[in-house]
């Protein structure tokens, strides 16, 4: 077994975390800054162009060593080591996880059964290179000779949601080639995309590690069927490229072998981006910039590799969200990026984080008997702060959240800068303060209010605060300050899932709607469909009944 199987609440920290839970479950986060005067420093870690401040957590130096034990009890240094060494840490899929190879230094070596696959990777890079300088500069053009103006990635899952979060979050980067991405298989989404295209100025790419799932193929193959209106067959290999590791089915497609970008079973769909897969990265916003963050992730892997786990940003943020769900029993965790451009972020981290770690069986094949992976949810702030703000500040349920502020605006405005960053302070200095009831009677007084008015509304007024966050400072929203971001959040991924003593990296939870799906799509043209339970084979009746 390439990964060790441990229990996590077998281990003498986890009992230990037991124990000293029961000092800080009602403990104020006011009194552990009043406790420490150094609590700030003391939790923040400084690296590179990133500040992360842990002290807004309901952690102490206690907590933060035990977590630190279990971290070592469950083996997780041996476990990193075993990542970056290639081993089959995929084990249910006989695969080893090196998504970190694909952005390392070409001087490294990455072995995979023996062979270095760093050359191979570097071959695929220069590949992307060449082919996105020329749909750049207009060298390699459509069937009419005319140069590209817009890109289309058709893809999901991982092969979509990558793409389209780096493309939307580096828009301040991008060249002038506008990029579309199509990846529901709602024949509405496609239509609407392509009403806006012109087939002769069109690059489409098609993006699936299998190249069998149904959602891609469906709206490749329709796109397809649009763009042969206007154009002659042989077109086809000049306007749809290819990025899959199934390269008898795209040629089968018509997609001409020197337009098929590979990929290897190695690199997991949700975290492929740094692969061909972010291909149309690469055109959006130039090859330049893809490396750069490439390069950023290639930091944060060494950080995470070479770094103690008390100075260590994602070991530190996986074993605080372990502790919120383990000790408080917390479901959820908020994702709120303070900047328009990362709109996408919290979509994009879901699979990542709820495909890998939404899992209930042990490493061992027995089920666990505690708790998994986490719901992660957010939005941009501000906007959020008018949407669901209130719940997170008064509601009944503790959500800790990770806020993510850049200290300079990329177009420079200061004016909206400090309006943004203020806010992006003060909420999770409210979060963690609150308002207590004789603040609020006092405000109230100020105010005039009369002590009925005052008793009568207090109350709805107090916030209790103690509400836990993150807040993750960084310099500048730059292709590489961007790949060291999401790089945190893959090592994050893992050291939850070697924690809670889980497979990450395969997803059969995915499986069963699929099967049923290609079941119950079979049976529409049948008079009777196959037996369901009342409720399914009621609605299929219902749907069959409009046409
Ligand atoms: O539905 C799950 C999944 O297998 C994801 O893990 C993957 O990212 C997505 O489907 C797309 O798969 P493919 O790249 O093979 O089309």
């Amino acid at each position: 077994m390439a990964l060790a199987s441990i229990n996590p609440t077998t281990t003498e920290a986890w009992t230990q975390l037991q124990e000293h839970f029961k000092s800080i479950e009602h403990k104020h986060l006011r009194t552990l800054f009043a406790e420490n005067s150094n609590r700030a420093k003391d939790f923040t870690i400084n690296w590179e162009d990133f500040y992360v401040d842990f002290s807004k957590h309901r952690i102490d130096e206690t907590t933060k060593k035990l977590l630190l034990k279990l971290a070592k009890e469950v083996k997780l240094e041996e476990a990193i080591t075993k990542k970056f060494d290639g081993e089959i840490i995929n084990e249910t899929e006989g695969r080893a996880v090196l998504h970190t190879a694909l952005r390392a230094k070409r001087d490294q070596t990455v072995l995979i059964d023996g062979v270095d696959v760093i050359p191979e990777i570097y071959e695929v890079k220069s590949k992307i290179k060449s082919f996105a300088d020329a749909v750049i500069n207009g060298e390699f053009k459509g069937h009419t000779n005319k140069s590209f103006t817009d890109i289309v990635n058709i893809g999901i899952g991982g092969s979509d949601l990558g793409p389209a979060m780096v493309v939307e979050s580096l828009s301040y980067y991008k060249n002038h080639l506008k990029t579309h991405f199509v990846n529901n298989v709602d024949g509405d989404h496609f239509q609407e995309v392509i009403k806006r295209l012109d087939p002769e100025t069109t690059l489409f790419v098609i993006v699936s590690k299998t190249f069998t799932t149904q959602e891609t193929l469906s709206n490749a193959n329709s796109i397809r069927e649009w763009f042969l209106e206007t154009a002659p067959k042989e077109a086809v290999s000049k306007h749809f490229v290819a990025v899959s590791t199934n390269i008898k089915n795209v040629k089968a497609f018509g997609i001409d072998e020197a337009n098929i970008f590979p990929m290897w079973d190695w690199v997991g769909g949700r975290f492929s981006l740094w692969s061909a897969v972010g291909l149309s990265i690469a055109l959006s916003v130039g090859y330049h910039n893809f490396e750069k963050l490439l390069e950023g992730a290639n930091k944060m892997d060494l950080h995470f590799k070479n770094t103690s786990f008390d100075k260590n940003i994602p070991v530190m943020a996986a074993l605080i969200t372990v502790w919120y769900n383990n000790f408080f029993n917390v479901e959820t965790e908020a994702v709120i990026p303070y900047t328009q451009y990362l709109n996408q972020f919290a979509t994009y981290l879901q699979q990542g984080i709820m495909e890998s770690n939404g899992k209930g069986v042990a490493r061992n094949g027995e089920k666990v008997n505690y708790q998994t992976g986490t719901i992660v949810w957010g939005e941009p702030g501000s906007n959020s702060q008018h949407a669901f703000f209130q719940l997170i500040h008064q509601g009944t349920k503790l959500i800790p959240a990770d806020f993510i502020g850049f200290a300079t605006s990329l177009h420079g405005n200061k004016d909206h800068q400090d309006k943004l960053m203020s806010n992006f302070f003060a909420q999770t200095e409210a979060l963690m303060n609150g308002k207590t009831q004789e603040e609020v009677e006092q405000e109230l007084r100020l105010k005039g209010a009369t002590s009925l008015e005052i008793n009568k509304l207090a109350l709805f007024k107090v916030f209790e605060g103690n509400r836990p966050t993150t807040t993750y400072f960084i310099e500048k929203l730059t292709p590489e300050s961007l790949g060291k971001l999401i790089a945190m959040y893959e090592h994050k991924i893992f050291v939850q899932g070697i924690v809670w003593n889980i497979f990450s990296y395969d997803q059969f939870g995915v499986e069963l709607g699929k099967e049923l799906a290609n079941k119950i799509l079979s049976e529409f043209d049948n008079l009777e469909p196959s037996a369901h339970d009342a409720s399914t084979s009621a609605l299929v009746k219902h749907y069959k009944s409009y046409y």
